[in-house]
């Protein structure tokens, strides 16, 4: 079995920060502490003025679904191979139901799928269409480790919406089975009067997709919402949230967790007036300067639990095409600049190193029973590891990625790439060059006790 002894590397765990050594052996993290021992069959890595963090976790990535005219761009191949490079070890993805499947099957079709990644993956189980059949799967589902199940409160074109009594009645067996509820959360009325006179419009600028998608139905999804998770006690996972008021208003209640994304931390709907403004189609849609500024706030008073990426991304000829703003694809990438960014911006902004971990590692890890095998670093953990040099910021990295995408939103950012990285033992990323790997395997989850928090 191999033995890597990681030496004198300064560790980032969730709640404090330790000057460590870290031994691996097999798999495991088999021991933590100052001076340990190495033997001569032990690879010792000097880590002195390095910092050392736990492989971080995506809980929010679409490798490859299918869209109108084809795929999203990448597939687990090439999206976890993205993600190593950029300290992403495990990631969660999204089934995807097609018309007459079971949910069953839709979980089979996408392990069938993962089967490439070389990221661990755990699954969230999309429900796009609602009947009794469909929920009564839901307990064996959960005993398979699959406990998160994804609705919409929107995209009724595209056959996904389900409305606050249908996700009622699938959180109330959640909430008996020991599941969680993920919603996308954009109320379909709100948006459907925002919309109706734009889209008449057919104009190609980009700014109408934010004019198009207010923050005013982010607000009326949460709080149904938010009653729905308080009168059940069922939590309820809010991803990709965008806005102040969005937030302000989850605030009120107990039962939700909020995830936010890079994009709606680090950029602001000015890019849609750029010439890449298509680019930055997303949904929701990126915000204004005020919302970025409470987002920020919302990390550091724990109002926002988890960062994950929405990793979705599409060619230039995808976007920029000169289509009326509502047909372009929605969707970025993410996942292999998330925590390079974010952590270049920590530093920047002088913020407390633990929370990152928590917000990329730990809390996803608890959230989604994958704790205590993935997200932080402990004796008998996953020895997924993440080494950084802090003083090698640049923005210069754009050639560097291994993303087969042609666009990046981040271009111009300051970040800060593994110099090594390690999946279950296995050195993936060295010297910051991705080395052949082993693929990565199924992470089951198990029932987190996540009410009362
Ligand atoms: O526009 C987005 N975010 N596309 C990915 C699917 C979703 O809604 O999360
Ligand atoms: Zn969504
Ligand atoms: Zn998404």
């Amino acid at each position: 079995m191999n033995r890597i002894l990681l030496r004198n590397g300064k560790v980032i765990h969730p709640d404090r920060v330790a000057d460590e050594d870290i031994l691996i052996i097999g798999e495991r993290i088999s021991r933590l502490g100052p001076n340990l021992p190495a033997d001569e069959s032990t690879i010792v890595l000097d880590c002195r003025d390095r910092l050392i963090f736990p492989g971080l976790i995506d809980a929010h990535t679409h490798m490859g679904v299918p869209i109108k005219d084809g795929f999203s761009l990448d597939d687990f191949l090439t999206g976890s191979r993205a993600a190593l490079h950029g300290g992403v070890t495990t990631i969660i993805d999204f089934t995807v139901l097609n018309d007459d499947q079971t949910l069953h099957e839709s979980v089979l079709d996408r392990h069938a799928n993962a089967r490439e990644a070389l990221t661990d993956y755990a699954l969230h189980c999309n429900i796009t269409r609602f009947d009794e059949q469909l929920i009564s799967e839901l307990p064996d589902l959960i005993s398979q480790g699959i406990l998160s199940y994804k609705v919409f409160t929107t995209y009724e074109e595209a056959g996904m919406y389900l409305t606050y009594e249908q996700i009622r009645s699938i959180a109330q067996v959640l909430a008996d089975e020991g599941g969680l509820l993920m919603v996308h959360a954009e109320d379909n009325d709100v948006l459907r009067n925002a919309a109706r006179p734009l889209f008449s419009k057919r104009t190609a600028e980009p700014i109408y997709h934010a004019l198009s998608r207010p923050d005013e139905a982010e607000v009326r999804a949460i709080e149904q919402l938010g009653r729905i998770a308080d009168e059940i006690r069922c939590p309820i996972y809010i991803v990709h949230l965008s806005s102040a008021r969005g937030l302000e208003c989850a605030r009120r209640f107990e039962g939700l967790l909020v995830e936010t994304c890079p994009q709606y931390l680090l950029l602001d709907e000015e890019v849609y007036h750029r010439e890449d403004g298509r680019m930055f189609v997303t949904s929701p849609p990126l915000r204004k300067i005020e919302d970025l500024n409470a987002l920020w706030q919302g990390l550091e008073t724990g109002a926002v639990r988890t960062i994950g990426t929405d990793h979705c991304p599409f060619m230039l000829a995808d976007k920029q095409q000169n289509i009326p703003f509502q047909d372009i694809p929605n969707g970025m990438g993410g996942v292999e600049t998330m925590f390079p960014v974010l952590l270049s911006q920590f530093l920047e902004r002088g913020l407390d190193l633990s929370l990152l971990v928590r917000l990329l590692g730990s809390n996803p890890a608890e959230i989604f029973g994958l704790a205590p095998g993935k997200g932080s670093l402990a004796e008998a953990s996953d020895a997924d590891l993440v080494v950084v040099d802090p003083t090698s910021s640049s923005r210069d990295w754009l050639p560097d990625l291994v993303s087969i995408a042609d666009w990046n939103a981040y271009a111009g950012f300051s970040a800060i790439f593994p110099e090594h990285v390690f999946r279950r033992g296995e050195w993936v990323v060295k010297n910051g060059q991705l080395q052949p790997s082993r693929p990565g395997k199924f992470i089951p989850g198990k029932a987190p006790n996540l009410w009362p928090r």
